[in-house]
């Protein structure tokens, strides 16, 4: 630190106590001077008058000069050899900090100083006087100068790594928001499109529901006609017919009475006919009865329209199982179903069965005719309009529709199941009918 380092010393044993006392203190103040050269700071002490006194070897690292010609400076011309700033950062600082030190407060600052192109951490420190010794060097105060610029750049990248990040999330953040906007909006435009699809197929389905009626109705109304009007008033000519055949007996010639009797049969045989086309339009008994009763009515008269076909009728429910609602629609697909088996089957054999299980009312048509072939959809399918309708009228009534053909592709299978409300869920008690032939 000083000179006095270069003195060296001398054997121990030719020396005076006095000699042997000033060597071991050379060598406790050599020792203490390497070890605060060895120091990273610069460390130096201050007189009461703010001047350099003792500094350590940092000063020639720094490249401020050497020991002997920066001693006797202040601090601020050590660390600014050529300082002319009238505002130095630097020099307010330290003389703040050696005001602070004259009235015994320990002072600590940082600063980024340019003409040095480090960052700095000084301390200054008063010396407090520990004895005799310390008043008497004159030892105003420690400064303790460390080179912050390494901890003062990582903080700095620290900073701007944390300002990228910050952004990049900010970024991100709102990346995300606008997606989840466009996900809002996407899901607001599927839910809109798909209340508008509901609501035409709710339209669709009642218009489905109102033609169906409406058909019904008029079927029923022209089945009346033809019974009420065009059927009684035949039957009012046929009476009359037969009432004069009588009146006439004896005095008729045989040829006229022939054209007579030909006459009567004739209109018998159109009023059969009138009354089986007003039946096929719409049967009284489904109205008056059921559509159990309608069923098994259909099955006779079907069997007896087709009597090469054998038909088995198992109907194991009775009206009232059947809710009203269902009527027409069970009624009419059993026709079209048989009328199928008449017109493409060429079966020799036909069940129809209508039976219930407590909350599911069943239909099935099955035939031991040609089948529908391999095709699930061959043109014939999609040709006619019977197949389309009935589907059509078991969904709009909650029922499902299947038509397949048997195993090995022989036969045809038809089949329509109504799930029943809670209300209509009744335990059906009616008798279990066996298979039975229509005749
Ligand atoms: N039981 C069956 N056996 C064999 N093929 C059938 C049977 N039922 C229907 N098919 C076939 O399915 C086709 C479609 O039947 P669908 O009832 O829809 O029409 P269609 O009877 O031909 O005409 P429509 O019923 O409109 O008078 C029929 O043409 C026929 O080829
Ligand atoms: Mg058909
Ligand atoms: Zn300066």
């Amino acid at each position: 630190m000083t000179t006095e380092r270069e003195r060296g010393t001398q054997p121990t044993d030719v020396l005076s106590d006095t000699q042997r006392v000033r060597a071991s203190i050379a060598r406790a103040k050599f020792e203490w001077e390497t070890t605060v050269d060895a120091l990273p700071d610069l460390i130096g002490l201050l007189d009461s008058a703010g001047r350099v006194m003792r500094v350590n070897r940092v000063v020639e690292r720094w490249n401020l000069g050497s020991i002997t010609n920066v001693l006797g400076r202040d601090l601020h011309g050590l660390l600014h050899d050529e300082c002319a700033a009238e505002a130095c950062a630097l020099k307010a600082a330290l003389e703040s900090a050696e005001s602070a030190a004259r009235s015994g407060e320990v002072r600590e600052f940082e600063l980024r100083d340019a003409m040095l192109g480090r960052a700095l951490s000084v301390t200054l420190r008063p010396m407090t006087s520990v004895g005799e010794e310390a008043v008497g060097t004159d030892c105003f105060a420690v400064a303790i100068v460390a080179d912050v610029t390494a901890l003062h750049l990582a903080r700095e990248a620290l900073h701007a790594l944390n300002a990228e990040l910050e952004m990049r999330v900010r970024l991100r953040t709102d990346e995300l928001a606008d997606a989840n906007r466009d996900l809002q909006n996407e899901i607001m435009r599927r839910a809109a499109a798909e209340q508008a699809l509901r609501r035409s197929r709710n339209e669709l389905e009642l218009l489905s529901r109102q033609q169906i009626a409406t058909q019904e109705n008029e079927r029923k109304r022209i089945a009346r006609e033809l019974h009420d009007s065009v059927g009684q008033q035949l039957s009012a000519i046929k009476y009359s017919l037969e009432r004069i055949e009588l009146a006439l007996e004896a005095r008729i010639p045989e040829a006229q009475r022939q054209v007579l009797r030909r006459a009567v049969t004739g209109l018998q045989d159109v009023l059969e006919e009138l009354r089986g086309i007003a039946m096929n339009l719409r049967p009284a008994v489904l109205d008056d009865l059921g559509a159990a009763s309608a069923v098994s009515w259909f099955c006779r008269e079907f069997a007896q329209s087709y009597p090469a076909l054998q038909l088995q009728e198992a109907v194991s429910v009775r009206d009232v199982d059947v809710p009203e609602r269902l009527g027409t629609a069970v009624f009419r697909s059993v026709q079209e179903l048989l009328n199928n088996v008449a017109k493409h089957s060429q079966a020799h054999k036909v069940m129809v069965s209508l039976s219930r299980r407590v909350d599911r009312l069943v239909l099935e048509v099955n035939d031991d005719g040609v089948g529908l072939g391999r095709n699930p959809s061959p043109p014939a399918l999609r040709s006619g309009r019977g197949i389309h309708n009935l589907r059509e009228r078991a969904e709009m009534t909650g029922g499902q529709f299947t038509l397949s053909s048997g195993d090995s592709g022989v036969g045809s299978h038809a089949r329509i199941e109504w799930h029943l409300a809670a209300a209509e869920s009744t335990k059906p008690d009616g008798p279990e009918v066996a298979w039975r032939a229509a005749d």
